[in-house]
């Protein structure tokens, strides 16, 4: 299969090299689970999500990223993997992955695929083999085996929780049925992870990327990508509260020095490829200077900022994260990965409707203002230097699903944690297509998750065509950012003078102001509105005049 190669072949040079596409590059995660279904089971799929990329390329994107699809007996929806060259046949074929490649190359979209490498399934043949055979068999060293402590062996070998609650390690049996070796999973027990260091490890991923990398992707988003290498000896930590993704302790299984080698051999390998081929790392570390060596140049292309995702509603804040975001960016010559929602947090249409609910389950808050700070917020990020993805659904404006039923949840940490964790769910309710019908256009047969009943009222169909939807803002911000050279650009920005709880951020040819306080707060006009998050004053008024910016509202400005 061909790479996607923008412009015909005879196309000449330009004189200085553009930047490569991912740099600046607005990508959609698509999670293919709940975005279309093609087959009317109910669960989205990969045919589902190839017939809507028309749908993809009038929003205006320029890639997309699909959650896992691989086989996978989907204890964590799709991230334990079974077989990393197969598709999960609940969610499609290899067929319909190659088609979708190709459809969305001819479309001129660009296609990141997930790589999960921390672990697999408990099905994946080799641990599947480990366990089968027992101590002895040549599998047990691809993942973390170990005898138990305490007298019988009936302690898990160290202190580690999963990050879904309860001990990171699970007992085994041995082939004869008596209690065998643990092994540890710092996800859920069917999650089991791999030993990096050995080789077979190291090669078959390396085998994984070159497959879907001839299959033609441009890309890998890597799960856990801080998890791969474990301390020598596997460590006591001595602490019980260890099950965030995100912490500013070092830990004896985040963030060691050795995973820097692997992903220096994985940019060989994406290197050795034409046409631009990157990683994005889902790297959760515990300081931004610790991100930065992700993406020095031998090694990843990508590290998501989830500083952003985390800020308060509060413009000061904001304007530090996007500072320290860019400044240790440039120290290693990356660029900024900017994101707002994706499928592991609350929407941000839902975190923006009141206070920051730290760890507590999400709430469904104060709808309007949560939707209104939201829409401004996704226009500062999409006016700042560097790419930006964005998460299916909050191009809709979509809240969070609060209220799910205990039953129909299926986050493993819900479960594990006593249901007092594991929310996930509520971000991952399929998406409404049209005002009415079954599963509101997700699919002829319902919906694994239950969508609420307004759902058809925020579908793609009652919302095109509606000037004032939150659909049509981010097309025309999307249309803007496109032809606005410059709007995602390098790797600085401007800031000036703005009164307490505004942002005036400046970019070449371009402005954007923003109000993040609950009252309007008077700026200069610095050229010719260009598009506003909210409603503005029509009237306007010459540069340099006051303007009134009304509460949390991002208004886009051009200075050309
Ligand atoms: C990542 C994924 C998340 C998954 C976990 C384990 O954080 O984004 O959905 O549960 O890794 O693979």
């Amino acid at each position: 299969m061909t790479p996607y190669a923008p412009g015909a072949p005879d196309t000449p040079a330009p004189a200085a090299a553009p930047p490569a596409w991912w740099r600046e590059a607005v990508v959609y995660q698509v999670y293919p689970r709940s975005f279309a279904d093609g087959n009317g089971d109910g669960m989205g799929d990969l045919p589902g999500v190839r017939g809507r990329l028309p749908y993809l390329k009038e929003l205006g994107v320029d890639a997309l990223w699909l959650n896992p699809f691989y086989a996978s007996p989907q204890a964590d929806a799709g991230y334990d993997v079974a077989d990393h060259r197969a598709v999960e046949p609940v969610l499609g074929t290899l067929a319909d992955a190659e088609g979708l490649i190709r459809d969305a190359h001819a479309l001129g979209l660009r296609v990141i695929v997930d790589l999960v490498p921390n672990h697999s399934s408990e099905r994946h043949e080799w641990f599947r083999r480990a366990v089968e055979e027992g101590p002895g068999s040549p599998y047990r060293d691809r993942y973390h085996f170990r005898p138990g402590k305490g007298e019988e062996g009936e302690l898990p070998p160290n202190d580690w929780t999963s990050v879904f609650a309860g001990p990171a390690w699970t007992r085994t049996r041995n082939p004869d049925g008596t209690p065998g070796d643990w092994y540890l999973h710092l996800f859920a027990p069917e999650q089991p992870d791999f030993d990096w260091d050995h080789p077979a490890v190291r090669e078959d991923f390396h085998a994984i990327l070159r497959f879907w990398l001839d299959r033609g992707v441009d890309g890998f988003r890597v799960d856990v990508a801080q998890g791969l290498v474990k301390a020598e000896g596997l460590p006591d930590i001595g602490r019980t509260d260890q099950r965030r993704m995100l912490g500013t302790e070092a830990t004896p299984y985040w963030d060691q020095d050795g995973v820097h080698e692997i992903y220096r051999s994985w940019r060989r390998i994406l290197d050795a490829y034409p046409g631009e081929r990157m990683a994005v790392a889902e790297a959760w570390v515990p300081t931004p200077e610790r991100t930065a060596l992700y993406v020095r140049p031998d090694e990843l292309h990508q590290a998501f900022d989830f500083d952003l995702m985390g800020v308060s509603w509060d413009a000061g804040e904001i304007r530090r994260v996007v500072d320290t975001s860019l400044e240790t960016g440039r120290t290693v010559g990356s660029s900024a990965t900017w994101v707002l929602s994706n499928h592991d947090t609350c929407r941000h249409a839902t975190r923006f409707a009141g206070p920051q609910t730290g760890g507590e389950p999400p709430r469904a808050g104060d709808r309007a203002l949560g939707l209104r700070r939201a829409r401004a917020a996704t226009l500062l990020m999409l006016a700042l230097p560097g790419s930006a993805y964005l998460y299916q659904g909050e191009e809709l404006g979509l809240p969070e699903v609060t209220d799910l039923p205990d039953e129909v949840r299926q986050d493993p940490s819900f479960v594990r944690s006593g249901k007092t964790d594991g929310f996930r769910d509520g971000c991952r309710v399929p998406m409404p297509w049209t005002v009415a019908g079954p599963s509101y256009g997700f699919g002829t047969g319902g919906s694994w998750l239950p969508q609420p009943e307004d759902w058809g009222q925020l579908s793609v169909e009652a919302q095109t065509g509606d000037p004032d939807s939150t659909l049509e803002l981010y097309r025309a911000a999307l249309a803007l950012r496109r032809r606005h050279p410059g709007l995602g650009a390098g790797d600085t920005v401007a800031w000036d003078d703005a009164p307490d709880g505004a942002l005036v951020l400046r970019r070449p040819g371009f402005v954007c102001t923003a109000n993040t306080a609950d009252r309007a707060l008077t700026i200069l006009v610095p050229g010719r509105p260009l598009l506003a998050s909210s409603p503005v004053e029509t009237a306007e008024g010459a540069p340099g005049t006051e303007f009134s910016l009304p509460p949390h509202t991002t208004v886009w400005w051009t200075t050309t």
